[in-house]
């Protein structure tokens, strides 16, 4: 998968990218970020991304032309058209499913806003998939499209290991339960002991454990999740 981002601040990205999983996934090919400076395009002798707001009003506008220009001039560095995403608090909510969807595409085109957004021609143009990682205003659409990057990568065939398969995630398509509570050692700390089935090797009873503590757990903590959970059955129930 190719992602490129388009930001006023590729510099943020640098220490993230070449962390953990997302440095395996880039070394191992499976996938190629390419980070470019918005200001690339920009107009005049300033440098100029950002204008007042026609009609008044606080903080700065995105100008129209740096940005359109900016996608397409980015597009046409590969022959495989990208998904242009937007990263904005008015676009529709990111959850696994939407990352579902996003990671079975070829290429992506983030596209990350400062200010008070953009110039609504720029949406008008583009029609981006605009996207929002939740109800709250960030300084930016970097942090969101880390999160998205994040989300994606680990859905991309060869990045998880298979012990770390995807499938089993909480909200994925086959699964939206949360997770079981994990132990590691040591099997007694301050007197909280690990519970006895986890050492007992009898998998099966292991299994059937962890099913019904991850039920017990989302009807606690997140019923919704439960309202449309189809094709689950979970008659054992811990509390
Ligand atoms: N930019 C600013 N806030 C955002 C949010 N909540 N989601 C995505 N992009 C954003």
């Amino acid at each position: 998968m190719r992602v490129d981002v388009l930001t006023l601040f590729p510099e943020i990205f640098s220490g993230y990218l070449g962390q953990s999983l997302l440095k395996k996934a880039i070394d191992l090919g499976r996938v190629d970020v390419q980070l470019h400076n918005l200001r690339d395009w920009a107009q005049g002798r300033h440098q100029q991304v950002d204008d007042r707001p026609y009609g008044g009003g606080p903080g700065m506008v995105m100008m129209v032309g740096p940005v359109v220009e900016a996608v397409e001039a980015v597009q046409a560095r590969d022959p495989t058209p990208a998904h242009v995403v937007l990263l904005t608090p008015q676009g529709r909510r990111l959850d696994q499913q939407v990352v579902e969807q996003l990671s079975a595409r070829p290429r992506l085109l983030l596209l990350c806003g400062r200010y008070e957004g953009f110039d609504q021609r720029v949406i008008d143009i583009l029609q981006p998939d605009e996207i929002s990682i939740g109800d709250f205003v960030l300084n930016g659409g970097e942090v969101a499209a880390m999160v998205l990057i994040d989300a994606v990568i680990r859905l991309v065939p060869g990045v998880l290991g298979h012990a770390d398969s995807a499938v089993d995630d909480s909200f994925s398509s086959g699964n939206r339960l949360l997770e079981c509570a994990q132990y590691t050692r040591p099997r007694e700390y301050r007197g909280l002991k690990i519970p006895d089935i986890l050492v007992s090797g009898d998998h099966g009873a292991i299994a059937r454990w962890r099913a019904a503590q991850s039920y017990a757990r989302t009807r606690q903590r997140r019923s919704d999740l439960l309202d449309n959970n189809q094709g689950h059955t979970h008659d054992q129930q811990v509390d």
